[in-house]
């Protein structure tokens, strides 16, 4: 082999080696670029996991709002504007359930009587609600008060128009059916009942008389749509065991009156029982209240609502 040819290899050779060696550092920078890349990206990873971690543990826990269990009742006669007293009253009467304490706080039962009063609502409707929570004021006359036939009342009993034609229409067919009930007290005004409590007060002590007599204001005679009835035989008080306290008993919310002081009531509407009182309130309330055994009082803070 001539010098030239063996040149001629040992270059060949020698450029080769230097393809290979070239190629393996491209290899090897390009898996070092690649390997860099890569931890860069997962390092990037890495630290944007950590900072979602860290803000997660930062992030304040959602703010859960204290349960309120009067209000999950769903009950549409929970008022809350009364939230903070269901919650005093409960307190004080821990065995009654949270629908009791509803109605009986919002009947106004967590005040003491006469105290923190509320005027009227309603004024001049059959929905007037006074008793010793609520009062008229000492000027307050009903619209339309008409003079009862004396064949059904005492001389110059008063009641507001409505009433006073319902009332006939009750006596009128008691009458049919041959008894007699007999208005003896109606619409009274301020300054009467201001004379008749003073009366029963001095008579009885105060505590006695308020329990069968409305202070001044807080008596619903003064409505027009209350009257006291007798069967002209009977005193008043012995009402209950007449046969014409029994025709009530039957009759008298197809005319619109209730029994308004019920033996069961004493607490809610303030009054001993009263079998010869009775209160207009239109022929709907008067069965509604009658057929489900609850008192003015009761229909007024979960029908009514009128608070
Ligand atoms: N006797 C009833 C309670 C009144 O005085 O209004
Ligand atoms: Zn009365």
């Amino acid at each position: 082999m001539s010098t030239i040819r063996k040149k001629k290899i040992k270059i060949k050779k020698m450029n080769f080696t230097i393809l290979i060696i070239s190629l393996l550092i491209i290899i090897f920078i390009f898996h070092k670029t690649i390997q860099l890349i890569t931890n860069k990206k997962s390092t990037e990873k890495i630290i944007k996991t950590e900072e979602k971690i860290e803000k997660k543990v930062e992030t304040k826990p959602e703010e859960i709002t204290p349960q309120n269990p009067f209000e999950e009742l769903k009950c549409d006669y929970y008022n809350p504007e009364y939230l903070e007293r269901y919650n005093t009253y409960k307190e004080s009467h821990p065995n009654l359930d949270n629908l009791q304490i509803i109605k009986n706080v919002n009947m106004q039962l967590d005040k003491t009587y006469y105290e923190d009063t509320i005027p009227a609502k309603n004024l001049n409707t059959k929905e007037i609600l006074v008793n010793k929570y609520y009062y008229l004021e000492e000027d307050y006359v009903p619209d339309n008060l008409e003079t009862i036939s004396n064949q059904y009342a005492l001389s110059n009993m008063q009641l507001v128009h409505e009433a006073k034609e319902a009332f006939e229409s009750l006596s009128k067919q008691a009458k049919k059916e041959k008894l007699k009930i007999v208005a003896m007290s109606s619409y009274r005004s301020y300054d009467y009942q201001v004379n008749l409590w003073n009366k029963y007060a001095k008579a009885d002590g105060k505590e006695k008389a308020d329990t069968y007599s409305g202070r001044a204001g807080h008596s619903e005679h003064q409505t027009g749509l209350a009257v006291d009835v007798y069967n002209e035989k009977e005193s008043y008080t012995n009402f209950e065991n007449t046969e014409e306290f029994d025709w009530m008993q039957e009759h008298a919310h197809e005319y619109g009156f209730i029994l308004r002081f019920p033996k069961d009531k004493v607490e809610e509407t303030g009054y001993q029982y009263e079998s010869w009182h009775y209160r207009y309130v239109g022929v709907e309330a008067a069965t509604y209240i009658k057929e489900n055994n609850i008192s003015f009082e009761e229909y007024y803070a979960t029908i009514l609502k009128n608070w």
